[in-house]
């Protein structure tokens, strides 16, 4: 049997668009999903699309940022379809404002459900896989917002880049473990958060196939669209740029020096109150 077959998922955000696609894909691949959202009435309607077809899904209601809601959520997939070991963080909100009209409940409402919502479904799934062994897998939705900037949506491009730096240290904690991590960063994908743009963009069930895909071969980083590097590029330059006009006037940095020989530099550097 291939991988992800005979494995549980449980995807947020799953009852359109993006999370749908991975969730119909991983379906596909012949695993068992748990289709998690807050809109019960669409996610009703997509899980009875998904066994009618012969596919094991359960639905479970769920907001991302209710933090008191996830372990029953978890348990509830789990009694249906038995130990997750795939979660896909996925729900995602985005406010369409500069940063000078975005107001604090705007701002809170993309960091809850973006940011906040990725490391709960993290912290809930993660102690459980870590505790069973086995293979595992943690895929955290962000978007091209979270690697280069995007004027006019601020306070979701900061979550996004938020949720790209979860990713990123969770690789680091678990590298050398049987538990992957990867991080999807979708361009423009034709959904319920585009739609009213009219902006095109990629099929969402296509976006699915390539990121079960991705898991397969243990792809960290799953762009969507290629035309973005040269953008990408030029961030880099600026990065690389910089260091190379810096003057060095405070001599070697400790933390830097113990990273280029590989010593973890926290247990060396840390005031005890910050641990
Ligand atoms: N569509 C794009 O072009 C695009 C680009 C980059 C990144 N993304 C990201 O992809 C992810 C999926 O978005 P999409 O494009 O499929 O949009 P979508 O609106 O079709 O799907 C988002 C889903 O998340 C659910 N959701 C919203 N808040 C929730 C909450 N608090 N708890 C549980 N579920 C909640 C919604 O009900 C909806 O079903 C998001 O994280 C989004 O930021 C989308």
């Amino acid at each position: 049997m291939t991988w992800p077959s005979g494995e549980a998922a449980f995807v947020t955000g799953a009852a359109s668009g993006i999370g749908l696609g991975i969730a119909r894909a991983l379906v596909a691949a012949g695993a068992a999903v748990a289709l998690a959202d807050v809109d019960g009435t669409r996610l009703a309607a997509v899980v009875d699309e998904i066994t009618a077809q012969g596919g094991r899904a359960v639905a479970i209601e769920l907001d991302v940022s209710a933090e008191d809601a996830w372990a029953a959520a978890a348990d509830r997939a789990e009694a249906a379809l038995g130990p997750t070991s795939i979660l896909v963080n996925n729900a995602g909100v985005i406010s369409n404002a500069p940063i000078a009209e975005t107001t604090p409940e705007a701002w809170r409402r993309n960091f809850r459900v973006n940011v906040e919502g990725q490391f709960l479904g993290t912290s809930t799934f993660l102690s459980r896989f870590i505790e069973r062994g086995g293979r595992a897998h943690i895929l955290n939705t962000a978007s091209m917002g979270g690697l280069m900037p995007i004027p006019g949506v601020g306070a979701y491009c900061a979550s996004k880049f938020a949720s790209v730096g979860l990713s990123l240290v969770l690789r680091e904690e678990l590298r050398g473990t049987d538990i992957g991590v990867s991080v999807l960063t979708p361009g423009t994908v034709a959904t319920g958060m585009t739609a009213a743009e009219g902006a095109g963009g990629a099929n969402p069930d296509r976006v699915g196939e390539q990121v079960v895909e991705a898991l397969q071969a243990g792809r960290f980083l799953i762009p969507t669209h290629g035309d973005f590097e040269p953008i990408l590029a030029n961030i880099h330059r600026e990065i690389e740029q910089a260091f190379a006009d810096t003057d060095d006037r405070h001599g070697p940095d400790p933390s830097a020096q113990m990273i280029l020989a590989g010593v973890d530099p926290l247990n060396e550097l840390l005031a005890d109150g910050a641990r």
